[in-house]
This record gives structure tokens, C-alpha cells and sequence, in this order.
């Protein structure tokens, strides 16, 4: 057991991610459960440098488990960069009175995290990003809704592209990471998938061949999945068109990929996972990242988990081209 526990507070941070009022649900009600005051810091760590706050108690998080976006709000913080911003958090953490500061959010606001442990803050943080770029976890909270909504895009995407015999590139999120492209490709039945992490491979002249290539054993339809990490959606359906004679669409799903009423298992995950960061406060295990890895949920250092490397997998993507023909 660590000292008692009386205060803490709770913020989300970074893009948002469906699943998160879910997570802030959890931390808030297993507080209350063992009588922890709640301090709902709004706006991320915008909202603990200028003290904007909240008290929550369990009716404040009422109606929100099956609610994407955060009622919190979220942002990202510039300031927190500085070493002055992180003077100004970390002060109004002790004005407040906090003994410990939950961090629902990405690798960018566990750097907050870091930062903050330096002047006393304890803090933990639960991975919440739908781009699955964590390196310290294979899940993340918001992950699965994500691709659920990509794959349902797609699934809409196909049904007229296939009408027409058309070519579709559809563009999906996922900033520097492929994971939502990837799951999105195997789970939309895409021809092909274009990912940063495939750079290589990742061509115009590529999909153009296998386009033809298709065409040329009674394919006539074909989905083009392009990550945000490799870009030029609209550049490459012109190009498809001009030099197949395809007529080609591209759609950009940006933002609509992450919104929504989070997914079961997001719901499911993020309740446990606020839970278990509200135990490791009661146990005093301090400044640490909850993770879930082969099917448990462990809890590693912040440095450790800021560390790490997550390795690319090319199975998935062997799997995507063979299932393509
Ligand atoms: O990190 C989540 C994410 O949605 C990325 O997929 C995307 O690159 C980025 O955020 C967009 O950020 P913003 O909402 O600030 O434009």
C-alpha cells in the first residue's frame, strides 16, 4: 500500500479517441468507490497549466460509456513542451492538492507525464490513440473503433465502386503508423494497401501493375486502401485513371475515423484499464504506463515505455496481398 490517497485528478489529451469517456467513467467511479475526490482537468494539460477544473462525482459521468470524444475536451499542448509549462502544471497539481495525476492520451502527453515526474507529480497513464502507435502495448484505446468505422466505410465504398467497375482509393488515418490502414485492408477485402511501413513496395507503378494484373483475370472492381502516412489519395486515383483508363474516386475518411460510440471491446477495455489505473494509485505504484500485451494488462515505468520500439510485423500485409488475388 502507498500513502493514503485523497485526491486525484484525471485529464485526456492528445487527439481524441472513442473509448476515452469510457476510461474517464472507470477512473472516476473506482475513485469514489474508495472515497478519492475527483478533479476533472479540462482541455488536457492546457487545463492543469491555467487550473481549469471540475469536481466529478459519479453522476457526472453518467451516459457517457457508449460516447465517443471526451467530455473533458482535449488538446495539445504546446506549452508543455517548455520547461516553463511544465513548472506551471506541476504547481498547480500541488495548489490543488492532488496525490496522483491520470493521463488518458497518446506517447506525446506520456512525454507530459515524464516531464512531470520530475517535480513530483505522480502520474499514470492509460493509452488511448486510435493510430495503435504505442510502443509499449498492442492495444489502444480507440483502436478498434477506428477500424470498425474504416471498414465500414469501405464496405460502403465497395458496393458502388463494384457497380461501376470502378477503382476506389480510400485514405484512412493514422498519422506516421499503418495499423489502421492494415487492419482496415484485411478487414474491407482490399486489392491493396499502401503503407508507410512498406514504403518500399508502396508505388503508384505497384498498384497500377496489379490493377491491370486484375483486370486481366476478370476483376473489375478494385479498393485502394492508403494510410495517412503515405498520402496523395487524390493524386494517385488520377493517375490510376489516366493510365488504366479506370475511372477512379478517392475518399478521404480523416476525422469521421474518430468519432463514434466506441466499440464493445474499446468500452470493455478502457473500463478495466481505468480501474486498474486507480489501483496502482492505491498500491503507490507511481509513474507507470498501463499496457495490454498478449492478452494481460501489465504496468510498465513511463521512461521504460516511452523507450521502447514497436516492430512492424509484415505478416498481416503478406496475409492482405495473398487474400487479394
Ligand atoms: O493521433 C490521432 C490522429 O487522428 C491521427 O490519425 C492524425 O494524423 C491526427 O490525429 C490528426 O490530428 P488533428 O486532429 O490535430 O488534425
Amino acid at each position: 500500500m502507498g500513502k493514503e490517497v485523497k485526491k486525484i485528478g484525471v485529464l485526456t489529451s492528445g487527439g481524441d479517441a472513442p473509448g476515452m469517456n469510457a476510461a474517464l467513467r472507470a477512473v472516476v467511479r473506482t475513485a469514489l468507490n474508495n472515497n478519492i475526490q475527483v478533479v476533472g482537468i479540462k482541455r488536457g494539460y492546457n487545463g492543469l497549466m491555467n487550473g481549469d477544473i471540475r469536481e466529478l462525482k459519479g453522476k457526472d459521468v453518467s451516459e457517457i460509456l457508449g460516447r465517443g470524444g471526451t467530455i473533458l475536451h482535449s488538446a495539445r499542448a504546446l506549452e508543455m513542451l517548455t520547461e516553463e509549462g511544465q513548472k506551471k502544471a506541476a504547481n498547480i497539481y500541488k495548489i490543488l492538492g492532488l496525490d496522483a495525476l491520470v493521463v488518458i492520451g497518446g506517447d506525446g502527453s506520456f512525454q507530459g507525464c515524464k516531464a512531470l515526474a520530475k517535480y513530483g507529480v505522480n502520474c499514470i497513464g492509460i493509452p488511448a490513440t486510435i493510430d495503435l502507435d504505442i510502443s509499449c502495448s498492442e492495444y489502444t484505446i480507440g483502436f478498434d473503433t477506428a477500424v470498425n468505422t474504416g471498414v465500414d466505410a469501405i464496405s460502403k465504398l465497395r458496393d458502388t465502386t463494384g457497380s461501376h467497375e470502378r477503382c476506389s482509393v480510400c485514405e484512412v488515418m493514422g498519422r506516421d503508423a499503418g495499423y489502421i490502414a492494415l487492419w482496415c485492408a484485411m478487414g474491407g477485402g482490399a486489392e491493396e494497401v499502401l503503407l508507410p511501413e512498406s514504403k518500399e513496395t508502396a508505388t503508384s507503378e505497384n498498384v497500377i501493375k496489379q490493377i491491370i494484373e486484375n483486370r486481366s483475370k476478370g476483376k473489375l472492381h478494385n479498393l485502394v486502401v492508403v494510410a495517412e502516412g503515405i498520402g496523395g489519395s487524390q493524386e494517385l486515383a488520377k493517375e490510376i485513371q489516366e493510365k488504366t483508363g479506370i475511372q477512379t474516386r478517392a475518399t478521404i475518411l480523416g476525422h469521421l475515423q474518430r468519432g463514434g460510440a466506441p466499440t464493445a471491446l474499446d468500452r470493455v477495455r478502457a473500463s478495466e484499464m481505468g480501474y486498474m489505473a486507480v489501483q496502482l494509485i492505491l498500491e503507490g505504484n507511481m509513474n507507470k504506463v498501463i499496457a495490454y500485451n498478449k492478452g494481460e494488462y501489465e504496468a510498465i515505468d513511463i521512461e521504460e515505455a516511452l523507450s521502447m520500439q514497436k516492430e512492424f510485423d509484415p505478416k498481416m500485409y503478406e496475409i492482405v496481398k495473398v487474400l487479394s488475388i
